[in-house]
């Protein structure tokens, strides 16, 4: 199989090699504490009898399931944890495909760059559709791009890297063209409770049969390493779903899965909305220096990030390395994420230095 390493990790290679101070805006690891009762659990199950250290339901721990469906208002067996969110969106591409539906993926341009990686590896072809200047849904290049051969259509929202909230209107929208085509939709919401309003729509609440939610508490719980996600399948596509899972993985950590069960009982949802206000503080006194630097950027709905483009500084490969030998601070060349935004450069906002480098950023491009 081919597959060009992704350049997230060049990036961080060149970075950790390089000369003076460089401040880390690449990846996407929460960078605060994961809930307290998460450590608890964890301390809690090194003392559990020895066949607690066996096989999990190859779906998930029973619990866990439950306590998801219960906050997601969806039956419990259409629930299959995952190992992260990024296996729940490789087993729904692998089903969109599995279906004879068509081979076609339409992506939507800026793109999360693991899923054309996912339809290459599962054999698809992908589509990319370009999206608004803020990153918004483009309902109508959709429509137009969608045909008999579009087996799925994804979405990522909030989204990595624009930070646009799609408007549940549009993602409705959206469902009906795959509708008109026997297309399934997936709609990774892996940073749900980072919608900065603090109040995310989900596309569940669409309540369509060609809707699959893929998420995970990678960053909600800030776990990363962790590895639990979760996929809810419609009914007539989980059993599938359940199967490859199985196949692929035998079952998921069941450690991970005890903690995350505890953790999700007994977070109070200050957590989250703690998170939420660091970030968006965050945003702030990020915006305030690309202001002062002159750079054009969205200011983010949602996620973790801010792509920003500064006039006569393309994000090629070249210039990023650049910014990290003159300017201290490491972010993603824009081509990394598609074909829309090779012009731009996205920086994480997940380290605690997020207000050093834009000033670094300023003093860099300002005047
Ligand atoms: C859009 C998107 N989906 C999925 C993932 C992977 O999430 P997980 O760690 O839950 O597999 C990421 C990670 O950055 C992401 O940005």
């Amino acid at each position: 199989m081919e597959y060009e390493e992704p350049k997230f990790f060049h990036v961080m290679q060149y970075a950790g090699a390089a000369d003076g101070d460089v401040i880390d805006m690449v990846s996407g690891n929460p960078d605060w504490e994961p809930p307290a009762t998460l450590r608890e659990a964890l301390r809690e199950y090194a003392d559990l009898p020895s066949a607690e250290f066996q096989y999990p339901p190859s779906e998930g721990l029973l619990e866990l399931r439950e306590a998801i469906a219960e906050r997601r208002n969806v039956d419990a067996d259409r629930v299959v944890v995952t190992n992260g969110t990024g296996e729940a969106n490789y087993l729904a591409i692998a089903r969109a495909f599995e279906r004879d539906a068509g081979d076609e993926a339409l992506l939507m341009d800026p793109v999360y760059p693991y899923y054309p990686g996912k339809t290459d590896m599962l054999g698809g072809e992908s589509t990319l559709v370009p999206t608004e200047r803020d990153g918004g849904l483009d309902v109508d290049a959709i429509r137009e791009a969608a045909s008999e051969d579009t087996a799925l259509i994804v979405l990522n929202t909030p989204n990595n890297p624009t930070g646009a909230v799609y408007d549940l209107d549009a993602v409705r929208e959206v469902v009906a063209v795959a509708d008109a085509v026997d297309a399934l939709v997936m709609v990774d919401e892996v940073y749900d409770h980072f919608d900065l309003t603090g109040e995310f729509e989900s596309a569940l609440m669409l309540d369509s049969d060609r809707v699959i939610v893929t998420s995970g508490f990678s960053k909600s719980m800030a776990i990363t390493g962790f590895r639990v996600g979760y996929g809810i399948f419609p009914e007539a596509h989980v059993g599938d779903a359940k199967t490859r899972h199985m196949l692929v993985n035998v079952a998921g950590a069941r450690p991970s899965q005890y903690a995350v069960h505890h953790a999700l009982a007994e977070t109070p949802p200050s957590y989250y909305a703690e998170a939420r206000e660091l970030l968006a503080d965050r945003v702030d006194a990020f915006t305030d220096a690309l202001d002062a630097a002159g750079a054009e950027y969205t200011r983010p709905e949602g996620a973790f990030y801010v792509l920003a483009r500064f006039e006569g500084f393309p994000g090629t490969m070249e210039n990023v390395k650049r910014l990290i030998d003159e300017a201290g601070v490491a972010g993603m060349p824009g081509d990394a994420f598609g074909t829309a935004r090779g012009e731009w450069i996205r920086f994480a906002l997940v380290t605690p230095r997020a207000a050093e480098a834009a000033e670094r950023l300023a003093d860099y491009f300002g005047d």
